[in-house]
């Protein structure tokens, strides 16, 4: 089963060909990174006009490589929730567009479901049930992943998501938009003791998250060393930063997954690119006896591969939708 895949509800403009989900014959990624660094973050309208403008090219490169046409296609994948609203309704309405035009059932994906898909693309021998920690520039959540289509949230961030912590501290460090590489990058030549960052306490649920304290922290101390003309060390407060986050996220995890019975963790969103989180991860899984699945660094971030593989798992579900198909910004994935 061939299946179209598009993604446009940030700042990337992708579109990818899968063949049952997981053999990805095409992926093509258009980002906008550079022209949103300017502003320090992404700018909305810009991000909607941009995706305006590239998505045709996108889908008929990703379609092109893929050695295969439209017709060829057996359904059309799109993003629709969460998001940028502008952003997502560019793929929900190109996609419907073409999958009306073609005749081709339209599949409506949650992004965070994709997210999770990445790792069925790395791992073929991946089956749920799993719990997943999804972290990303615009969520932090804890999901038991009950089968391909059904998701039931543990834990989640109350304010700040851990890539817009990664990125607001990068931003106090003076490291361009986004910042949550360039922090990864500094991370490995500074000290995680240096700078004793603040351990979120989220009252009422275990599993939940905050990062606005820490991001606070932060900015509060590299302002005061600018007042008194002290210096921070940017490498150290990097490597402070990155071991603090990494430990939130991985603490919770394994204790959701002690405490719901889970032995297969996996990891998803485009902070699984940061070697911090990874590697403690990777030791606190080997430590507990939990097999570990994260998707390789080329599908952490978004891309149309992870979207036509949950579009594939989504379809073979019966998860199909009609013209009526809007886009929605924000959407819990437990009501896909
Ligand atoms: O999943 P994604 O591409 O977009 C959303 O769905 O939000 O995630 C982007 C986020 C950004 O905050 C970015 O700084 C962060 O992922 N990120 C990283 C790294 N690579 C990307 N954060 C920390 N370390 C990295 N290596
Ligand atoms: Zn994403």
């Amino acid at each position: 089963m061939l299946i179209l895949g598009i993604e446009s509800s940030c700042d990337e403009t992708a579109a990818s060909v899968s063949e049952n989900g997981t053999k990805i014959l095409s992926s093509v990624i258009s980002t906008q990174i550079e022209e949103h660094k300017k502003y320090g973050g992404v700018v909305p309208e810009i991000a909607s006009r941009r995706h305006s403008e590239n998505i045709l090219g996108v889908v008929r490169e990703a379609l092109d490589k893929s050695g295969k046409s439209l017709d060829d296609m057996d359904a059309v994948a799109v993003t629709y929730a969460p998001g940028l609203i502008g952003a997502l309704l560019v793929g929900v309405n190109f996609a419907k567009g073409l999958a009306m035009a073609a005749g081709k059932p339209l599949v409506p994906v949650h992004h965070i479901a994709g997210h999770i898909a990445s790792n069925y693309i790395a791992h073929p021998g991946l089956e749920p049930p799993f719990l997943c920690l999804v972290a990303s520039g615009g969520h932090s959540h804890i999901i038991e992943v009950l089968s391909h289509t059904k998701f039931r949230i543990v834990g989640k961030t109350r304010d700040d998501a851990a890539g817009e912590c990664f990125d607001k501290c990068a931003r106090a460090l003076g490291f361009p938009y986004p910042g949550g590489v360039h922090i990864d990058r500094a991370s490995a030549l500074g000290n995680p003791e240096t700078y004793n960052l603040p351990v979120p306490r989220v009252a009422g649920s275990e599993y939940d998250f905050s990062f606005s304290g820490l991001k606070t922290a932060v900015v509060n101390m590299v302002h005061n060393a600018s007042q008194k003309e002290t210096t921070i060390n940017v490498n150290d407060m990097a490597a402070s930063v990155q071991n603090r986050i990494s430990e939130i996220l991985v603490s919770k995890t394994i204790a959701a997954s002690r405490d719901l019975g889970y032995k297969k963790i996996v990891l998803a969103g485009g902070v699984s690119a940061n070697s911090g989180v990874r590697s403690t991860l990777e030791k606190a899984c080997a430590e507990n006896g939990f097999e570990l699945f994260m998707p390789p660094l080329s599908l952490c971030g978004d891309n149309g591969a992870m979207i036509a593989c949950q579009g594939y798992f989504n379809y073979m579900a019966g998860i199909t939708a009609d013209v009526s198909l809007n886009a929605v910004a924000t959407m819990s994935i437990e009501k896909i």
